[in-house]
């Protein structure tokens, strides 16, 4: 295998020298994107984007040739796990994704199994092996999943939920029955992962989005040891390279100690927290990925430069910072903006290493 000529996004990840701070954005091939709103009108709709490994490829490497990013992440969904266990998926203009099965009955939830990835996800093996070529080696694909409690939020509820009524109340009355589901997800999670490393994905990221809804104690129960089951499973190398792996809970600033301590790489940081305060806690246990105001991207670009440069200044001196939003990009950032983020974090971040 050639060796990548951009590996900083790898090398900080493992806490490795690098000459700069790398930087990535959550979702930065999306609809802020002209040319991937453009794409996605070819294809019809995401969801067929999505299954279509060329098209994939394509959006997949669209960001990257405007912007000097530092790696690429496949353009997918984490609501493809669910799919392919055959809930049905499908999105709503301006309601956001939807199943025309939601996970409601027990005999439903005693018939989920864990989907073959090489069977029922092979589109996006495809999209990662052919982005990977097209990728020839410039920076690294990132991989991802969804975390199983995040997936099982989607699939009890449905859908999008402001209160998450449903899975609540069958974690306080059924609890068995959620652990079951979540058993069966991390199962299926830790399979379509390992299928990405194999695909070629150089690094995954687990997306924790809803964990930060839950109490400290259910958390731990329901969010966290499930994680930390799937990072126990992951291969750790491919090529004779490390694989990384970072855990982002959404809303986890509280629990940075024991998210670090499950034994990724990395743990992803929302914009909430100050990332010193973070590093500081952490220590050398894991690296971290964050964490701008993706508002922020809204402003000028000198308060860019300015809110970049106070991410880099609280992190500090030395490498294990991998430079992100602390959520995804907005559909309504101006693209030019994004140009202005990345070479702001390239040159200020210098003065660091
Ligand atoms: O980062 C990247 O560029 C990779 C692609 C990616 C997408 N979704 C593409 C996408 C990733 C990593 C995700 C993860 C994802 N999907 C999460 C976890 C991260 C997070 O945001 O917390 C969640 C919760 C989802 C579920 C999901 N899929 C939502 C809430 C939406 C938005 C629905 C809407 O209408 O706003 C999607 C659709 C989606 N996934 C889009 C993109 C670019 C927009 C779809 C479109 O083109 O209409």
């Amino acid at each position: 295998m050639a060796k990548l000529e951009n590996d900083t996004f790898i090398r900080a990840l493992l806490r490795q020298p690098t000459p700069y701070t790398p930087v990535w954005v959550m979702r930065q091939a999306g609809r802020y994107l002209p040319e991937y709103n453009a794409t996605r009108a070819r294809a019809g709709s995401f969801l067929a984007l999505a299954k279509n490994p060329d098209l994939a490829t394509e959006v997949t490497l669209q960001p990257l040739a405007r912007f000097p990013l530092d790696a690429a992440i496949i353009f997918s969904d984490i609501l493809t796990i669910p799919d392919a266990m055959g809930l049905g998926l499908y999105f709503v203009e301006g309601e956001g994704p939807k199943f025309e099965r939601p996970l409601r009955d027990e005999w439903e939830i005693r018939n989920l199994t864990a989907p073959d990835p090489t069977e029922h996800l092979r589109y996006v093996l495809d999209a990662i092996a052919h982005s990977r070529r097209a990728l020839d080696n410039r920076v690294p694909l990132i991989g991802f999943s969804g975390s199983p409690y995040t997936l099982a939020c989607y699939m009890v509820e449905g859908g999008a939920s402001a209160d998450f009524r449903l899975i609540k109340t069958m974690m306080y009355s059924r609890p068995e029955l959620l652990h079951h589901v979540l058993d069966t997800i991390a199962d299926a999670v830790t399979a379509y992962l390992n299928a990405q490393i194999e695909a070629g994905a150089q690094a995954v990221m687990i997306f924790d989005t809803w964990g930060g809804s839950l109490s400290t104690r259910a958390y731990r129960e329901y969010s966290l040891a499930y994680m930390q089951r799937i990072v126990a499973g992951l291969t750790r190398t491919r090529d004779g390279e490390t694989v990384p792996r970072i855990v982002f809970t959404k809303g986890g600033g509280a629990w940075l100690e024991e998210i670090a301590a499950i034994g990724a790489d990395a743990v992803g940081l929302d914009w909430s927290i100050d990332i010193g305060n973070a590093r500081s806690r952490i220590g050398d246990k894991a690296a971290l990925q964050g964490n701008l105001d993706p508002a922020v991207l809204h402003g000028s670009p000198e308060r860019i430069c300015s809110e970049a440069g106070a991410v880099l200044a609280a992190f500090g001196s030395g490498s294990g910072h991998v430079f992100n939003l602390g959520h995804g990009i907005s559909q309504h950032t101006p693209p030019e903006h994004v140009g202005v983020l990345v070479d702001a974090v390239h040159d200020l971040s210098r003065a660091y290493h």
